[in-house]
């Protein structure tokens, strides 16, 4: 059965540094909460006029370039995002007219802080049905033009960042080789509502009204709490069952490519499991929660810095909103 192998990774974050002090300045929030609390120093924001699509494209040519392929290999597009340039389509048809990829299959994943994750699991089971042989799987988040910067939103504002990451998966024959040897995937829509952006939405009759803008319903809401307590539960026991599948112990995965919501969470988790830190690469205290970015732009920067080799065995774990939450196990 052919598995699946990333080929090429890339990343692209705007250049726009938006500092904890520079959000102090419209909120009553300060540096030392934000640092304590989240492990964030700062965030980088689009320019106006900058959408999803530009980011992607920035990083897809990196992703596509270190894989040595031509764009006319890749037969289908995986997108995760939560910040949809439009309400539909989604924003992989925008990806691939970008990229110039018309014709071949699209797909946009919304599964938030898992969406990569998500993504992955999607383009590994359409490899190992052999379905397509080159996949490239995008995560990309602008969060800054859809966040609430007064102080009623502060908990949420500083917390999110805008970023792109890809990857270019291409089936090899499997084997010993290369490939995802666990994944373990859940969800528990019991907690929907304890992350969510409530509207604008079809249950709404209309589905937007000045009402809403007025209270402030368009901007994400969080229970950081229950998030934060699932997280620190849920993540070790589904490292441990991918881990299992994958026929390994924790402590046989080389690298560990954590979701970047708050360091915090990752320390508990590896404190937890007995992880060595060096295991590990959290940026989050330069870029903040990408969402569905965080987990490409880890990889590409712990490849750059030599934490990935060939062979490596490298896992993904992941827990966001929904609750959604899962881990991959994979030799890179
Ligand atoms: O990727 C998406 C998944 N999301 C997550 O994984 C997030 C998980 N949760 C968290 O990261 C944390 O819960 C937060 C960072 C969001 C909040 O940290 P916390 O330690 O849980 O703080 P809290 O919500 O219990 O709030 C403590 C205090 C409150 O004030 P009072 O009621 O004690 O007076 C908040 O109003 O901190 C206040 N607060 C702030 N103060 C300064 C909340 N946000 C801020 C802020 N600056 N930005």
């Amino acid at each position: 059965m052919p598995n699946m192998k990333v080929v090429g990774t890339g990343m692209y974050v705007p250049d726009r540094v938006v500092t904890n002090h520079d959000l102090a300045k419209l909120m009553d929030t300060n540096d030392e909460w934000i640092i304590q609390r989240t492990g964030i120093r700062e965030r980088r924001y689009v320019p106006p006029g900058m959408t999803s699509a530009d980011m992607i494209e920035q990083a897809a040519l990196t992703a596509i370039k270190e894989a040595g392929i031509e764009k006319d290999e890749i037969e289908a597009v995986v997108s995760a995002t939560l910040s949809m340039d439009h309400m539909f389509p989604g924003i992989a048809p925008f990806v691939q007219d970008r990229l110039g990829l018309n014709g071949c299959a699209v797909v946009d994943i919304r599964n938030q802080c898992t969406g990569f994750l998500y993504s992955l699991a999607i383009a590994d089971a359409w490899i190992k049905t052999g379905l397509y042989k080159t996949i490239l799987v995008t995560g990309s988040e602008i969060h800054s033009t859809g966040l609430d910067f007064s102080t009623r939103g502060r908990d949420v504002s500083v917390i999110f960042g805008d970023g792109a990451g890809v990857f270019v998966a291409q089936a090899t024959d499997g084997q010993d080789g290369p490939g995802v040897l666990g994944t373990d995937l859940h969800g528990d829509g019991k907690y929907a509502k304890a992350l969510w952006t409530e509207a604008e939405g079809s249950v709404f009759h209309p589905r937007l009204t000045h009402k809403m803008l007025d209270e402030k319903r368009l901007f994400p809401q969080m229970k950081g709490q229950l998030v934060f307590a699932h997280a620190i539960r849920k993540l070790p026991e589904s490292m441990k069952t991918a881990c299992e599948k994958a026929g390994l112990g924790i402590q046989d995965v080389d690298f560990w490519v954590f979701h970047q919501a708050n360091l915090r969470i990752n320390e508990f988790v590896c404190q937890g499991l007995d992880i060595p830190l060096d295991k590990t690469l959290n940026n989050i205290d330069v870029y903040g929660n990408t969402t569905a970015a965080t987990m490409p732009i880890v990889t590409y920067e712990a490849k750059k810095k030599g934490l990935i080799k060939d062979g490596s065995i490298v896992g993904f774990a992941a827990f966001g909103a929904g609750f959604t939450w899962g881990t991959i196990i994979m030799r890179w």
